[in-house]
């Protein structure tokens, strides 16, 4: 039974859903005049025009001799009216269109930033519960139909509703008679056009669905290309690719076939239902229970008030859109920031000393709770020390960097900074604190000088220089013709792994923090620049707390102090110097093992 409410709920409009375009509506609220004017030129052209069906029967009565019993014009006097509403309806169109514009591109723009600030600041486990193509579909396709729905759908459906309210009027008042016959008729084809109306509804839905499905392919290949590439696996995208589209199609044609039938069904019974009254109205006319020419506005009037039933149920499936799309957007602006996550409200500028201490810190990812990453870790760097993590691949030693930048919030233990449990500093205000270089590079599409740039945005011309330079940026930098301003293709993909590697480290050396993290820095280099970058990651590292993690020993002999993760726990700890000797230990081996080969 609930369920076949919720059903029902999602072909129609639903209580939250207009809880949430009523919400909507605040980003109008800055336009509100122009809505409002906008909204008036829109009732008043509605009925200006609908003047026009009573001025012709008026004109037709005065053509054939009889006497108006409401205006008494000549027929030249007729064509100036005539002429008057033209120009009228004209310039009230003109203006609305203007002001629905206004309304809905600026509160839309708005809308926009405000969703797109919302979606930035989310956390992790935001971005690894949903897919980016469904995400960008709300800033984009759901943004569009509700404005869309500001600028026409909205307007067209008050229009409508203003036409048929005053045409019945009108009819009632000046053709009772035939009004009645009309009544008689007219709501069997509205409910029947309802009940069709509903169910090309569904169709259409289950179009768009399998269409978003399709979307998500293209988007989701595009984006991993080299992967589909290096895979040879264009013939499997194809088709999948393939059959997503033909099950379009499918249902596409299914579509309209219905939609074939349903205006069958309108012609015939619209036309045939104004034919029979237009016939009993002959009778009447010619009881001389009727003038000639009010049978003449009557047809004129039955049109335009079919045409308005008619459009409403396209016009309603277009607002019940734009109603679900306002729900889908309203769920992502009234979602917490960082979520997860304890924040200070604090932002000030925060200056650490970069004291590290992690005290039994129990963890496992919010999107996989039944498996614990980190089992009691227990860690302490001093500031300004260099401490490194070795350990097998999955043992948890990004992870620990991840939750010292604060990304997860801890099961159980806390991580500390300068004695103070994370927790309590600000999220932002924390992470200007911490340099990362990472194990994945991502670069932005931009030029080399913006990606560099993104590590202190103002930095200045001779800054950016000697971040390049020690980085060891400069040497391949100058080999490009264009030097800092060559283009590195979406993601980066114009780069070499090392020379992104290197890109990320003059981004770090850039934003100068108190504690830097080198997660694998030197992974994708060969010997010669791993050399060079190694010596301007020492530099680098100079003065702050660095947190080095490597699976190649030799990178990190001279640190302060070596932790072997496994599983999740710390299993050894001590210097390298220390570790060797240990008979047996798990670096110790390692050591063997790596040293021997080299
Ligand atoms: N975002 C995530 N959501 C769920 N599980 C994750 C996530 N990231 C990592 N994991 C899991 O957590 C465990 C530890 O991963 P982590 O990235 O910390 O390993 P690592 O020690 O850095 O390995 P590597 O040396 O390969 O980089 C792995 O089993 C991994 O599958
Ligand atoms: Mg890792």
């Amino acid at each position: 039974m609930a369920k076949d409410n919720k059903a029902k709920a999602k072909a129609k409009i639903s209580k939250e859903g207009l809880k949430s375009a009523v919400s909507i509506f605040k980003y109008m609220r800055p336009y509100l005049v122009y809505f409002i004017l906008g909204m008036l030129s829109l009732a008043l052209g509605s009925l200006v025009f609908m003047i026009f069906p009573g001025a012709a029967g008026e004109m037709a009565n005065t053509a054939a001799g009889v006497k108006s019993k409401f205006i008494d014009l000549s027929l030249q006097q007729y064509g100036y009216v005539f002429l008057i509403i033209l120009i009228a309806q004209g310039l009230l169109s003109y203006i609305r269109t203007i002001f629905f514009a206004i309304v809905s591109e600026k509160g839309m723009a708005d809308l926009r930033k405000d969703l797109y600030n919302k979606i930035i600041s989310q956390s992790n486990t935001f971005f690894e519960e949903r897919r980016v193509g469904e995400l960008t579909s709300r800033v984009t396709a759901d943004v569009e139909q509700l404005q869309s729905a500001f600028s026409i759908t909205l307007a067209e459906f008050f229009r409508q509703i203003i036409m048929l309210i005053s045409g019945i009027a009108i009819l009632a008042y000046l053709t009772p008679k035939l009004s009645l016959i009309m009544l008689g008729t007219f709501p069997f084809i509205v409910i029947l056009a309802m009940i069709f109306g509903r169910y090309i509804r569904k169709l259409s839905r289950k179009r768009q669905d399998k269409l978003a499905d399709s979307n998500i392919i293209v988007e989701e290949t595009l984006q991993s290309f080299s992967v589909v590439k290096s895979f040879a696996n264009e013939w499997y995208e194809s088709i999948r690719y393939a059959n997503s589209i033909d099950d379009i199609v499918k249902i596409s044609i299914s579509f309209a076939r219905i939609r074939g039938i349903f205006f069958i069904f309108i012609i015939t019974f619209l036309f045939g239902g104004i034919f029979f009254i237009l016939w009993r109205g002959a009778i009447l006319v010619q009881a001389g229970e009727m003038e000639v020419g009010h049978l003449f506005s009557f047809i004129m009037y039955t049109g335009i008030l079919g045409g308005a039933i008619a459009s409403m149920g396209n016009l309603y499936v277009s607002l019940a859109g734009a109603v679900g799309a306002t729900e889908r957007i309203q769920k992502i602006l009234t979602e917490d920031t960082e979520v997860n996550i304890i924040d200070s409200k604090d932002k000030s500028e925060l200056n650490l000393r970069g004291d590290i201490e992690f005290d039994n810190v129990h963890f496992s990812y919010p999107t996989r709770k039944d498996v614990e990453v980190l089992k009691g870790i227990n860690l302490k760097v001093k500031a300004g020390s260099k401490v490194a993590l070795v350990g097998q691949s999955g043992s948890g030693k990004s992870t620990i960097v991840q939750l010292l930048m604060k990304f997860y919030l801890l099961d159980q233990g806390s991580i500390s900074i300068d004695s103070k449990n994370i927790i309590d500093y600000n999220i932002t205000a924390l992470r200007q604190n911490i340099g990362i270089v990472p194990q994945e590079v991502l670069l932005f599409g931009g030029t080399i000088r913006e990606n560099i740039l993104y590590g202190k945005p103002n930095a200045s011309e001779e800054e950016l220089k000697l971040a390049a330079e020690q980085s060891n940026c400069w040497e391949f930098i100058q080999e490009f013709p264009e030097g800092f301003e060559t283009i590195v293709g979406e993601r980066g993909i114009k780069l070499s792994g090392g020379q992104r590697q290197r890109v990320a480290i003059a981004r770090a050396i850039l934003k100068d923090p108190k504690i830097l993290i080198l997660d694998e820095a030197t992974s994708s280099l060969d010997a010669e620049s791993e050399k060079l970058v190694q010596d301007a990651l020492n530099k680098l590292m100079q003065g702050r707390t660095s947190i080095i993690i490597a699976h190649r020993l030799a990178t990190i002999r001279d640190v302060d102090q070596i932790y072997v993760l496994e599983n999740g726990k710390i299993i050894e700890k001590g210097t390298h110097i220390e570790l060797s000797a240990l008979e047996n230990g798990a670096y110790s081996s390692l050591a063997k093992l790596q040293f021997e080969i080299t």
